[in-house]
């Protein structure tokens, strides 16, 4: 039984790695996949329900990305394995880091001030008391969250249901959002698109965020409840800074604030690129548990949303 392999843009790059972790695999390319009865696992990014349909014997999709929510689309429910990378996830901590030492420790005050012949030491918060709030602390968050306590900053956690992990602060659930919100002088977005965290991000709660702060979103766009809530509380709210790897839209309309606004870093969703070499192997792990009749890991749990 075969395997097929659907990239967008880098479809040799992914079947050569493939090809090197599973030599003794049926790997095929989309669209040349030949008989497709005879296709049991997909690996991919993003099909609609109609290229899933044309595989009558599909078992399972194995994600080349993080995020799962193409994958919970109606007239989809095929087991799906998401994407865990540690190497994915270390890439994104770099860039929640660059971002928020960037905005500490004013490094772009430093600039201005360089141009205008100034030799000036600014005072900055110091990280000791620098609290870096991240909502959503699983494999990336997490990750997210040990870099800023390796460098001294005191790190806020925010899941649905808490954790412990002893390097952070932990706040769960909904009725600790607020105080959360209200205790992180930076905010990191690391939460999947789900039902219960689009819109989580309404005018009320950006209201509680620190004044000075920054919101840094490499979740998904769609935790604001409205890209109008933060322009306004830019403007004339507590938020100093924002730096959006997402939005919703992606990317944002023509006409968006968001391309424009001084105290915004738009980026092109590439706080964490699915690095072929680490993905594939992790991949091909999951197909050798999978052929073994074991349990790949992780799983989207569609009752949870990711
Ligand atoms: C990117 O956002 C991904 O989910 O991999």
């Amino acid at each position: 039984m075969a395997i097929v392999v659907k990239s967008g843009g880098r479809v040799e790059e992914w079947t050569a790695e493939l090809r090197a972790q599973m030599p003794h695999e049926d790997l095929r390319a989309w669209p040349d996949i030949g008989n497709p009865a005879e296709v049991e696992y997909l690996i991919a990014w993003r099909a609609s329900s109609e290229e899933l349909a044309t595989l009558p014997n599909l078992q399972v999709v194995l994600c080349q990305g993080a995020g799962t929510e193409q994958w919970q689309k109606p007239g989809i429910d095929v087991p799906v394995v998401r994407l865990a990378d540690p190497e994915m996830a270390s890439e994104m901590a770099g860039y929640a880091v660059a971002w928020v030492v960037r905005h500490q420790r004013r490094f772009d005050d430093l600039a201005t001030a360089q141009r205008r012949g100034e030799w000036t030491m600014l005072d900055h918060a110091q990280p000791y008391g620098y609290r870096v709030g991240v909502l959503g602390y699983g494999e990336i968050g997490s990750r997210i969250g040990r870099a800023f306590a390796d460098l001294g900053y005191a790190v806020n956690a925010w899941t649905r249901s808490g954790r412990d992990e002893d390097d952070a602060r932990h706040y769960a659930g909904l009725d600790q959002l607020d105080d959360f919100l209200g205790a992180s002088d930076a905010v990191i977005n690391v939460l999947p698109s789900t039902a219960a965290t689009t819109g989580l991000l309404t005018a009320e709660r950006l209201a509680h965020f620190v004044s000075g702060s920054i919101f840094v979103n490499v979740g998904r766009g769609t935790v604001l409840a409205a890209e109008a809530d933060l322009v306004e509380m830019l403007d004339n709210g507590p938020i100093a800074a924002a730096v959006l790897d997402v939005t919703e839209p992606e990317p944002p309309m023509e006409d968006s604030p968001l391309w424009t606004h001084p105290a915004i870093t738009l980026t092109p969703h590439i706080s964490g690129m699915t690095q072929v070499r680490s993905a594939a192997k992790l991949i091909a792990n999951n197909v050798a548990r999978l052929r073994a009749g074991e349990q790949p890991f992780p799983m989207l749990d569609r009752s949870r949303g990711y």
